[in-house]
């Protein structure tokens, strides 16, 4: 065990920024905007918002207590809060499993970004808006020097540590992104039609509300605010005793959703602006085919009002906004393996860093590959039955299944392992006003009852479709 005191954020600021650096990722910038845009506009932006205050922000409230309470990493924190009961232990590894896993095709994602920019930056807008292009990209030689920039960027950052790290970074790079975000929302309304795209986006339409889009809302809310990973586990053992855990998580989770809103006022309109005609039913599902091979031909379009150039600039603030993102929540997430090897093993932060590096680095590269350039990673799982890459069998096993029933494990845990009235004193440890509040009463009923069953449904659902 290491005998150095646990780091701490040097301010609640500082906490909240990282926290919210992230929750606000992809999911946010692109994921958010489409799936409102296609599943009824205002009206999945009201049950959206509904789910973050009403389900997720209770089980904010948990992860980051547990850690804060424990003061350490998910592993630890399960083991210490249940004086080492094996199956609570299972749970903290899952916890720590997940984020490993996770990181790995958060990895690949980054990388295409950075990529992406590079190429923006360089000139080649018009190569990345042929539809073509993204296919030759991820299996072309140069992805591995953009695998050395990422690998450099976030080790520099978490070898940091907390307060020179993590927060510094946050304090940094979020302000930049929401900076970039809001410039990006007042050049995009401006341009011809673009009302059709907020009008798109915003007005309610509650005909497309059915069961599989309440369900997607309340995904898409868990996975954008980063629970079922460990982070806020992690990050919450990083926050002192004297400040608030239930004010600050309010706070990421109205920057998140906020952040979400307004991404979707960049996106919509620049969507119609390109073709006034679009129709939201043809928009690609899947954020990366709408990051990578529509949203280059947008910035494209561009050119014939404001010239090649200032396109190539506009799409080069977007990929750079996207990658802060990015950057901030891949930091995160694999701090929580850093955390556990250096909680757990007692490594130093630097030899952590070095054992992931190896072994995220690893399984990166076989996701990387798994798209052709390696037939071996794509056969491999061709021959398990399924017709899928490395890369789309890590995001339905974890991000798909396992986060779920992580955040079910999680509402279990604190209201039946430890119990209400321990958690309940944690939370209230720093804020006095949280004590005898309605949300106090609401967190402890909906974290014991209705939540874990939502969870447990999604977590059944997910399994029936995907693996039967
Ligand atoms: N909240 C992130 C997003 O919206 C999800 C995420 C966080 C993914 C951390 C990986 C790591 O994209």
């Amino acid at each position: 065990m290491s005998s150095a005191p646990r780091e701490e954020f040097g301010s609640r600021l500082g906490f909240i920024l990282a926290a919210a650096g992230s929750a606000v990722g992809i999911g946010n910038m692109v994921g958010f905007p489409v799936a409102a845009a296609k599943n009824g506009g205002g009206a999945f932006l009201l049950i959206y918002t509904l789910f973050v205050f009403f389900i997720c922000l209770p089980v904010m409230l948990a992860e980051m207590s547990i850690g804060r309470h424990a003061k350490k990493d998910p592993l630890g924190a399960y083991r210490d809060i249940s004086g080492g009961e094996s199956k609570w232990k299972l749970a903290g590894w899952l916890a720590i499993l997940t984020p490993f896993m996770i990181a790995v095709f958060y990895t690949v994602i980054t990388v295409w970004l950075i990529g992406y920019l590079i190429q923006v930056a360089i000139g080649n807008l018009d190569v990345l808006a042929d539809p073509a292009t993204f296919g030759v990209f991820i299996n072309s030689g140069d992805i591995f020097a953009y695998m050395l920039v990422v690998a450099a960027i976030v080790f520099l950052i978490l070898q940091g540590g907390v307060r020179q790290g993590i927060e510094k970074a946050a304090k940094f790079l979020m302000p930049a992104l929401f900076f970039m975000l809001v410039a990006l929302v007042i050049f995009v309304l401006t341009l011809d039609n673009a009302m059709e795209g907020v009008k798109y986006y915003l007005i309610p339409d509650f005909s497309k509300i059915n069961a599989s889009v309440v369900s997607a809302a309340l995904s898409q809310a868990f996975f954008s605010l980063s629970l079922g990973m460990g982070i806020l586990i992690t990050y919450g053992s990083y926050l002192s005793r004297k400040n608030s855990v239930p004010g600050s998580a309010r706070l990421v989770a109205l920057t998140d959703t906020l952040v979400a809103f307004v991404a979707g006022l960049l996106l919509l309109p620049a969507v119609f602006s390109f073709n006034p005609d679009t129709n939201m039913a043809d928009l690609s599902d899947s954020s990366v085919g709408m990051i990578f091979t529509f949203l280059p031909k947008i910035f494209l379009a561009l050119q014939t009002s404001i010239g090649y150039g200032a396109a190539s600039f506009v799409a080069a603030v977007f990929f750079l906004l996207v990658f802060f993102a990015a950057i901030t929540s891949l930091v995160s997430i694999i701090e929580v393996p850093t955390a556990a090897l250096m909680d757990e093993k007692g490594l130093s932060r630097r030899k952590a860093l070095l054992v992931l590096g190896l072994g995220i680095g690893a399984l990166t590269l076989a996701a990387t590959t798994s798209f052709g350039m390696f037939s071996f990673f794509t056969e491999m799982t061709h021959y398990a039955g399924m017709n899928k890459s490395f890369f789309d069998v890590l995001v339905d096993v974890f991000y798909d299944t396992i986060l779920p029933l992580n955040g079910l494990l999680v509402c279990l845990f604190v209201i039946y392992r430890w119990k209400k009235a321990n958690f309940n004193n944690a939370l209230r440890e720093g804020d006095d006003g949280y004590k005898s509040s309605f949300y106090e009463k609401y967190v402890d009923f909906s974290l014991g009852t209705f939540i874990p069953i939502i969870l447990l449904v999604i977590f059944i659902n997910t399994v029936a479709i995907k693996f039967f």
